[in-house]
């Protein structure tokens, strides 16, 4: 990926702070890239207003305005195509992927994950869940991945990864909170380094 500036598409689902501090690092020119489109299958999601705030074209796309899967899974892919997205970013979004997307950017959808997966990963594994488990686990330390994505849960090869220390008397509103503020650079760190070549991900 080696055009000036790389052409970004989001999928989200609700509050979008992953997504909002990628845009203020494209911003601030932290990162050579453009958010050009943001899809959400929430028409209610936090991120779509501020999409809509920042002049970033913005839809709701969800089986309620596509109640057959398989032209959902073309209206999605299509959009991000219209855009000329080139790299897909998951940035809390919900919903699996279809076989279509999955397909025409193969390699080119990204995701974070609020654990140092393997572990804490998978279908059901999401939100306060993974932090109570960490929690509940007795795990001394946690943290956060980007990961490519594949036609399975949070099982695409690990891109980067960044360790967040469990503290005594941490509850998941507490983890979640200290993860959530590592996701922020991880994620546009791991940008900037595909964005750079460092990261190459055409590699499978
Ligand atoms: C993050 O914890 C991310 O790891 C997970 O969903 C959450 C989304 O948060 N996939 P936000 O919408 O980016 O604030």
């Amino acid at each position: 990926m080696t055009d000036k500036f790389t052409r970004l598409g989001f999928l989200v689902s609700g509050r979008g702070s992953n997504m909002q501090a990628i845009i203020q690092a494209c911003k601030g020119r932290k990162l050579l890239a453009e958010p050009v489109v943001v899809i959400s299958n929430n028409a209610s999601a936090r991120a779509l207003d501020n999409a809509r705030s920042e002049s970033i074209p913005a839809f709701h796309l969800s089986s309620k305005t596509h109640p057959d899967a398989d032209q959902l899974d073309r209206a999605i892919t299509e959009t991000l195509q219209q855009h000329q997205v080139e790299l897909v970013v998951l940035a809390g979004y919900m919903k699996k992927i279809g076989p279509v997307l999955l397909k025409v950017y193969k390699n080119k959808i990204i995701n974070i994950h609020p654990s140092l997966l393997p572990r804490f990963g998978g279908q059901g594994m999401y939100g306060m869940k993974v932090h109570t488990a960490v929690l509940a686990a007795g795990d001394r330390m946690t943290g956060a991945t980007v990961h490519l994505v594949d036609n399975d849960y949070d099982s695409g090869s690990i891109l980067g990864q960044r360790q967040v220390e469990v503290l005594t008397g941490d509850n998941p509103e507490t983890l979640a909170m200290r993860v959530l503020a590592v996701e922020h650079s991880l994620y546009v760190e791991v940008l900037q380094d595909i964005i750079a070549g460092k990261i190459i991900l055409d590699c499978k």
